[in-house]
This record gives structure tokens, C-alpha cells and sequence, in this order.
């Protein structure tokens, strides 16, 4: 019989239960921004997705939990395979991987030969495998930059971040119909309504909004850059395009400011990513106690997706 936290703990115990269980396992807890906020107050380290590949390679821990989405505790397994690395609920996915299917994007990628191809890091596995360059959103403009400025490139999967990447780059980008079913939600008419509301309020959105959105933004950067925007500049307020569990770090480092969110159209709460909100803090103690549900991989396709990984890691600067 499997036993549940729940028949062990009531709520407010779970958070010394998991942390009892990580002592007991080794284990190291790494979370996305876009989790819930119980999840990053139990989280040894948060991040955006560049940083949590970067401590996922380095930690010393024998066991990873990543609360994330699957693309992220791949990229943690492909980059430590001898960890364990769980992720709380295997159906976190995300609907830029889902948009890019490895067979369709071998055929995107045969039909144009002389191509370099940069893939965002929210992809498979066997689509990095394909890909000479992997990119986040908080190194892609840069990473463009360093490619050489007569070989045409290849973006996938996200439409939105490629199309932003060509304007700061100055590079043109054959890209790949992928979007965020998250940042293509975010209605219009509220955000100018609370900019009416907080005319002095600094817009902070993330590249993967639609364009006519980050034509109203004043500052667009991954999740970690708008965390260190707001904590920058001199504004008292800000307006945040993007998944809302940003906003829990926001106002926990930086509590004499003021932050919105912007609903879904029709005032629906999608503007929440129901593939990181799969993750609760029971299915984190689930998955210490039984150590699954486990990223398992194939080691040929791992070392095929760990080149344009550690060619990314490479070029970051
Ligand atoms: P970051 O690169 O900011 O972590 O974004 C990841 C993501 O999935 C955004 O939707
Ligand atoms: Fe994927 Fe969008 Fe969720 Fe990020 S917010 S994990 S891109 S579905």
C-alpha cells in the first residue's frame, strides 16, 4: 500500500516532512519562478531556466527534484546523469514542446540544409538532439550574436521569442510556428487598463508575450532579469507580463514596491501555467519517499542533446 502525505501530514507539517526526507535522501530541491509559492518557500534555489541548468550541472547533491516542467529535469538529467532526478508530476509538460514534434522538426531542419539551428531550451530532448545551439530567453539575443553572419539560422519552437530575438539581433530568423499558450493569453485591454490605473507603473513582460504586447513594455528579459529590473530601476510599481508566480519573489525582495498582474482575456486566471502548477508540495514529498516519478534516459540520445547544451553553456556569458 502506498502512503500519501496527506494520510501522514496535515498541510502545515509538510514543509518540515520534506525537508526531513531531503536530509535523508541528499537531495536538493531546484524550482522554477513560475511554481507555487509554497514550492519556492521550501526550494533551495529558484531560478529561471539558464540558472537552474547551471546549478543542475553543478550541484554535488545525489538527488535532484526539480520543480519545474519536464523539459527542465531532463535538461537537469542530461547534464547530471548520475544523479536521480525527479520531477513531482510527469505530466508537467509545456506546450512549446508539445508544438515540436522531433520527426517534424527533422523534416523543418532537411528542408533547410545550410541552416544553423537554435532551439529554445522548452523543447525534448530529441529535438535538442537535433539542434546545434540551445538558448534560453535570457541568452538568446546574445548567443545569436556570436553565430557567424553568413549562415542563415533555424528558431524553434517559440514564435514570439524568435521574432523578439530578430529585432534585438538585427538577424533574420527562419522560424518554427511554435507559442506559450500561457504568454499568448495575457489580454490587451487589461494591460492598458492598469496602465491607465498606474500611469507611473514600469511594464515588465516576458519575450514569449505576443508582439503587440512588448510593443507596450518597458523592459522584456527572462523571468531572473525581470526580478532584477524591478529591484533596479527607480520606479515604485510595475505591470508583469508573465506567469504570476514571479510576482511571490517580487514582492518577498522587494516589499515597498508594488506589483500587478495581468489577467487572461475575459478576466480568466490562465494567465497560470497549468503544467507547473501540476507540481504541489505533497507530490514533493510523494516523490522523496518513493523516488518517483524518475527522469529516465536514453544514453545515446542524452549525449546526442548534451553537445548543443554545452555549447550553449559555453557561450553564456
Ligand atoms: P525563463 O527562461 O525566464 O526561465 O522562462 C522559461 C519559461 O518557460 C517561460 O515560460
Ligand atoms: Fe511552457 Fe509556457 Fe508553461 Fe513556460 S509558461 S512552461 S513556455 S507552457
Amino acid at each position: 500500500m502506498v502512503f500519501t502525505a496527506t494520510q501522514n501530514y496535515a498541510p502545515h507539517e509538510l514543509p518540515a516532512a520534506i525537508s526531513a526526507l531531503k536530509q535523508k535522501r541528499r537531495a536538493v530541491i531546484l524550482a522554477h519562478y513560475y511554481q507555487d509559492e509554497a514550492i519556492q518557500d521550501i526550494a533551495d534555489f529558484i531560478g529561471d531556466s539558464l540558472e537552474l541548468s547551471r546549478k543542475a550541472a553543478a550541484t554535488d547533491a545525489e538527488v535532484i527534484v526539480f520543480c519545474g516542467v519536464h523539459f527542465m529535469a531532463e535538461t537537469a538529467k542530461i547534464l547530471s546523469p548520475s544523479k536521480t532526478v525527479l520531477l513531482p508530476d510527469l505530466e508537467a509538460g509545456c506546450s512549446l514542446a508539445d508544438a515540436c514534434p522531433a520527426d517534424a522538426f527533422a523534416a523543418f531542419r532537411a528542408e533547410h540544409p545550410d541552416h544553423i539551428a537554435v532551439s529554445y531550451i522548452n523543447c525534448s530532448a530529441a529535438v535538442k538532439a537535433l539542434s546545434d545551439l540551445i538558448c534560453t530567453s535570457s541568452n538568446a539575443v546574445d548567443l545569436v550574436n556570436q553565430l557567424p553572419a553568413d549562415r542563415p539560422i533555424l528558431f524553434a519552437p517559440d514564435q514570439n521569442l524568435g521574432r523578439w530575438v530578430q529585432r534585438q539581433s538585427g538577424r533574420q530568423l527562419t522560424l518554427w510556428p511554435g507559442s506559450c499558450i500561457v504568454h499568448e493569453t495575457f489580454s490587451e485591454q487589461a494591460l492598458l487598463q492598469l496602465k491607465l490605473e498606474h500611469p507611473a507603473a514600469e511594464v515588465l513582460a516576458h519575450p514569449e508575450c505576443q508582439q503587440h504586447l512588448l510593443d507596450l513594455a518597458d523592459f522584456i528579459g527572462s523571468t531572473s532579469a525581470l526580478l532584477r529590473q524591478a529591484a533596479q530601476s527607480s520606479a515604485a510599481s510595475f505591470i508583469v507580463l508573465t506567469e504570476p508566480g514571479i510576482l511571490h519573489q517580487m514582492r518577498l525582495k522587494l516589499p515597498q514596491k508594488a506589483f500587478f498582474e495581468v489577467p487572461g482575456a475575459d478576466g480568466c486566471s490562465c494567465n497560470s501555467c497549468p503544467y507547473m502548477r501540476l507540481n504541489t508540495l505533497e507530490k514533493v514529498w510523494q516523490c522523496l519517499d518513493s523516488m518517483q516519478p524518475e527522469i529516465v534516459m536514453d544514453e545515446a540520445l542524452r549525449l546526442k542533446a548534451l553537445a548543443p547544451i554545452e555549447k550553449m553553456l559555453a557561450m553564456s556569458r
